[in-house]
């Protein structure tokens, strides 16, 4: 895939698709309540097509009518075994979240994955459920995982690692299990477990402090079915909006984005670099936040950000070190280390990627540096994107803006964007 020099500005209308987090939830959930759920504006990108699969391997009825899904749960503890390994892909959130509530079932199953997944660590979600009494064999730590469900103990777990993954999983499990648990998170992360859980009227209660957080949920009640309508993500939104903020004569606007306060680091971060950001028209949605954004061409400027920020915008370093490189003033990001576990090693692409683009940057003990008034300018870059979809779809951004970047194994764009292409070019990006 090319992308090449644009000069005509990111403009025009943009569909945004479901948020992806919300949509692996949106069958989770469903699939363990006691009734029938409608899901409208779900996102139908690969991570979340293996959630559905793994569902229906399990016995879940869900099936497709008038572009929504209808999925008829049968219950806290209703699942069946599955005929075969449940393979999810590269999709890590499927992983953690199934580990947990897997671990709670009364059947033995094996969760397995591709490449990247198989690589990525999994004793973090292991180590606290097995405090639950969980059986669960993992390859050296990883997947595959043999999960022999069984009756766990309530507990009181104190995550150190700022993981909403690893929150979620233990939530699950904590539902089919008796008595009263505690889950205790040191990081504040992203709260959309709890709150659809809230909303099918489970027994959770989730006590906020300042960084930290407490969820308690008295396990073995029935959840009550709703149906959902999953809001834009602000994740895939990023891409936009930086793409808009850094070329000239851009001005769009995004309707319904989940702007939710545990996930919205990145509005904070731009406002802080001077993006011209408008947030508009909020409203709450079944305990979500969304909002609509309005973004035009901005003389940005460097930031620093610390450690807490990066919890609150994790997902969207990738796309925040593109709108810094382009900015007048270096950046200073720190405490980047979960970026090296994620899809890839985000942390070296996005130095290794800014660096063949003739970009200053530099890692320095996991925080990153980025200095735009040491650019050159290098084109014909080749983009190694380790079929991380948000590297290629950042770069890409890049690519609007300074022409020219060869970027590898985009078809991971399928992950959370499917659509992404089209739209972007069709806004005023070029990506062949
Ligand atoms: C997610 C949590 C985050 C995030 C991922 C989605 C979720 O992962 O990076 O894209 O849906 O719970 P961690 O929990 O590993 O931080």
């Amino acid at each position: 895939m090319f992308s090449e020099q644009t000069k005509i500005g990111i403009n025009g209308s943009i569909e945004i698709p479901g948020d992806k987090s919300i949509s692996h939830r949106s069958i989770i959930i469903p699939s363990i309540s006691s009734g029938i759920c409608e899901i409208s504006n779900i996102l139908k990108s690969d991570d979340v097509l293996r959630t559905m699969n793994a569902f229906k391997e399990m016995g879940v009825e869900i099936k497709e009518e008038n572009k929504k899904i209808i999925i008829n749960g049968k219950g806290l503890g209703s699942l069946k075994k599955p005929n075969k390994e449940i393979y999810l892909g590269n999709s890590g959130t499927s992983a953690r979240l199934l580990t947990g509530l897997l671990s709670s079932q009364n059947f033995e199953s094996v969760l397995t994955g591709d490449k990247s997944l198989s690589s990525r660590p999994m004793k973090r979600i292991t180590n606290p459920l097995s405090e639950m009494g969980a059986e669960i064999v993992a390859q050296n730590g990883k997947l595959p995982l043999h999960i022999k469900g069984k009756v766990l103990n309530n507990c009181k777990i104190e995550i150190d690692i700022p993981s909403a993954q690893i929150k979620s999983g233990l939530i699950l499990a904590a539902l089919n299990t008796e008595g009263t648990s505690y889950i205790n998170e040191k990081h504040i992360t992203r709260d959309h477990t709890e709150i659809m859980l809230e909303t099918f009227g489970a027994d959770i209660e989730t006590k906020k402090n300042v960084d930290s957080s407490q969820i308690i949920i008295n396990g073995k009640k029935n959840l009550t079915p709703k149906n959902i309508d999953v809001p834009a993500d602000l994740s895939s939104s990023a891409f936009f909006i930086v793409a808009a903020l850094i070329n000239k004569n851009s001005n769009i606007t995004l309707e319904n984005i989940n702007i939710n306060p545990t996930r919205s680091g990145l509005l904070i971060a731009l406002e802080r670099m001077g993006a011209n950001i408008n947030i508009f028209n909020q409203k709450n949605r079944a305990g979500e936040i969304v909002a609509n954004i309005n973004v035009k061409s901005s003389e940005l400027n460097g930031c620093e950000l610390d450690e807490q920020m990066a919890k609150l915008m994790i997902d969207e370093f990738p796309i925040l070190s593109i709108a810094a490189s382009q900015a007048n003033s270096p950046s200073y990001f720190k405490g980047l280390d979960e970026l090296r576990i994620k899809e890839s090693d985000r942390l070296e692409l996005i130095n290794d990627n800014l660096n063949r683009c003739g970009h200053y940057s530099k890692i320095k003990n996991n925080d990153l540096f980025i200095d735009p008034t040491k650019n050159k300018q290098i084109i014909n870059s080749a983009i190694r994107t380790d079929f991380d979809h948000r590297i290629a779809m950042s770069f890409a951004v890049l690519g609007s803006k300074i022409g020219k970047l060869q970027i590898n194994e985009s078809d991971s764009i399928n992950t959370s964007f499917p659509s992404f292409k089209e739209q972007f070019n069709r806004a005023g990006g070029n990506l062949i």
